[in-house]
């Protein structure tokens, strides 16, 4: 089988190369849009249906109606997977408002473009396993539509960038009364005492499916949840912090800055929670051995 990386663009399938939008789509002009990023395992893709539901309500938030319903949009999804041939895959998905002449203003009747591909799953650093991430702490300068995963992207980009220059896999981001909120691309989390802290669900954090399945997985082996916010000096002296996200699954940060947290290396509740998150997937996946990371 060919491992092409195929895109869906409003009902064509195409080379991702080869994709064309008009210059426009309110998505290039104002960031006007929402979208999932996804994994497959194995060629089964892993919450699909809980991706694409939130998928709708970032789209009903901004009162976009996305043309495929759930099912008809997992279809669309499994068929890239299908025809791309890669097992180990991310898919993006997209819709913005659509093409107009530009201004601030939309019509309500606006015809949304759709996208969605297909592309290998990015290898992540080796040591990022063994020694643990470093994060830096990052100002949350955003709005009160954080729930939404909306394109419009800036201040995670600014943020995530930063960290790359300084050498750190995320941006912790925190707000001006020192409460951390989650990371540029992620869900944050702080251990402590063997129990697991994060922020509560609301218009500061993005509801992500990893940490949706992570607080399930803590409670059935017996890890208490608290989704209360904690501060960034709470986050400093905990025991472990970990990280979550569809690409990452779960990450143990052992740096802040240049501070090492707890024991400066991947803590005991990060591997209990991460082996049985992977052990999830195995199961709903239907697949035997995971590709390590
Ligand atoms: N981002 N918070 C933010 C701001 C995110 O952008 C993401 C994911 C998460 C984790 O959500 P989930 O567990 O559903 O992937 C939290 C994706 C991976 C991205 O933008 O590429």
């Amino acid at each position: 089988m060919s491992k092409t990386e195929i895109l869906y663009l409003n009902g064509e399938w195409m080379p991702i190369g080869e994709g064309r939008v008009s210059a426009e789509d309110r998505g290039f002009n104002f960031g006007d849009g929402v979208y999932e990023v996804m994994r497959a395992y194995g060629g089964e893709p892993f919450t699909l249906t809980e991706h694409l539901e939130r998928q709708e309500r970032s789209a009903a938030g901004l009162g976009i109606r996305i043309p495929l319903s759930v099912p008809q949009f997992s279809d669309v999804v499994r068929e890239l997977l299908s025809r791309s041939g890669i097992p180990e895959a991310l898919i993006y998905t997209q819709v913005t408002r659509g093409a107009a002449p530009r201004q601030h203003i939309y019509a309500d009747d606006l015809k949304p473009t759709v996208m969605a591909f297909v592309r290998p799953t990015p290898v992540q650093p080796k040591a990022w396993r063994t020694e643990g991430a470093k994060a830096i702490p990052e100002p949350d300068i955003r709005w009160e539509l954080c729930n939404l995963k909306t394109i419009s992207l800036l201040p995670n980009i600014l943020a995530k960038n930063r960290a790359h220059r300084a050498g750190a896999a995320e941006a912790l981001f925190h707000m001006p009364d020192g409460t951390v909120t989650e990371g540029s691309s992620s869900n944050a989390y702080a251990i402590r005492g063997g129990e697991l802290w994060t922020a509560p669900l609301g218009p500061r954090i993005l509801p992500g499916i990893t940490r949706m399945q992570i607080l399930q997985i803590a409670q059935e082996i017996g890890i208490r949840v608290h989704e209360e916010a904690l501060s960034l000096r709470e986050f400093e002296a905990a025991d472990e912090i970990i990280m979550s996200a569809t690409n990452l699954e779960l990450l143990p940060i052992t740096r802040l800055d240049e501070n090492a947290i707890g024991a400066g290396k991947p803590g005991p509740v990060y591997r209990r929670l991460h082996e049985a998150y992977r052990a999830r997937v195995r199961e709903r996946c239907g697949v035997a051995e995971l590709v390590p990371l």
